[in-house]
């Protein structure tokens, strides 16, 4: 896989939205990975969320993995371990490194011993999603070295790595200029090191609104697993937007929210072809 393809890790935070990864992923053969942020859990419920995860990940015709994404509660990972999520991600990237190895170090060893990944952040990730609230400037970019000690204290599965991607569409107009500069400059060169550094899949967050070209140029500099959500939610605004203009007097939330989830599932189906995550579900073993 490395350098070949990679895999898409979607956000969903209701049953339309886990409807239209899930159906992308039938439709392109391809494995992935649908994840929650805590915002999510919070809006729908754990236990709600969780279920309709796992149904639906059950009667996929390709392999589904359910990860939690930038946690930074240690308690409510154990909560979702419980859940049966495949793979969870600590963020606690805000700590100095020392901390950030502590804790992360627990997680993994309590995940461990359930059969359960885990993902770090090492680096802050700018944005201001209900995934982090990083101020620009305070943007550290991953140390490389650093990234070489954190993987080998910390035993964690995977690496999320700060690069200059950006988390979600910034409203105003000064930081928007930035995310410009920032989603177009994926600094590939720390990319490499930071590769050569480490031996664990690195993980590509706030990856919507970076250049394809740019996509395909960290995939072959060993990006595994690429975490998308705000392209998906803007697709599925847009045709929610569009289906309501069009017809104002519908009211019936099936007829409302059907076309949204079939937008949402189109632009899933794109990034997972830019991905070259189609096809590829066959390699993967079902865990059923
Ligand atoms: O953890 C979530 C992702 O990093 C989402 O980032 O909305 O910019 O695609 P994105
Ligand atoms: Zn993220």
């Amino acid at each position: 896989m490395l350098g070949k393809y990679a895999l898409p890790a979607f956000n969903t935070q209701d049953l339309e939205v886990t409807l239209g990864i899930i159906r992308a992923a039938e439709a392109q053969k391809a494995p992935i990975i649908v994840q929650t942020s805590v915002g999510a859990l919070e809006y729908a419920g754990i236990e709600e969320l969780a279920g309709i995860i796992k149904t639906e990940a059950r009667k996929a015709k390709v392999p589904v993995a359910l990860h939690q994404d930038h946690c930074k509660d240690f308690g409510l990972i154990k909560k979702l371990i419980n859940q049966g999520y495949s793979s969870v991600m600590i963020d606690v990237s805000h700590l100095p490194f020392k901390e950030n190895i502590k804790l992360t170090k627990q997680v993994v060893s309590y995940a461990h011993k359930r059969g359960v990944w885990v993902q770090a952040e090492l680096g802050r990730i700018l944005g201001n999603e209900d995934w982090q609230d990083v101020k620009s400037g305070e943007d550290l970019m991953t140390d490389p070295a650093q990234a070489a000690e954190f993987v080998r204290e910390t035993r964690i599965d995977t690496l999320a790595v700060a690069v200059g991607s950006w988390h979600g569409i910034p409203i105003n107009p000064k930081v928007k200029k930035i995310l410009k500069t920032l989603k177009e400059h994926i600094d590939l060169d720390r990319l490499k090191q930071i590769r050569k550094a480490v031996k664990v899949p690195l993980v590509l967050h706030g990856a919507s609104g970076v250049s394809d070209k740019q996509i395909r140029q960290a995939i072959r500099l060993g990006v595994v697993i690429f975490n998308i959500d705000t392209d998906l939610r803007v697709a599925f605004n847009q045709a929610l937007i569009q289906n309501l203009k069009k017809h104002p007097q519908i009211y019936d939330p099936r007829k409302i929210l059907g076309p949204a989830t079939d937008a949402l599932q189109k632009e899933a189906e794109k990034k997972i072809k830019l991905l070259k995550a189609n096809k590829q579900a066959r390699k993967f073993k079902s865990t059923r």
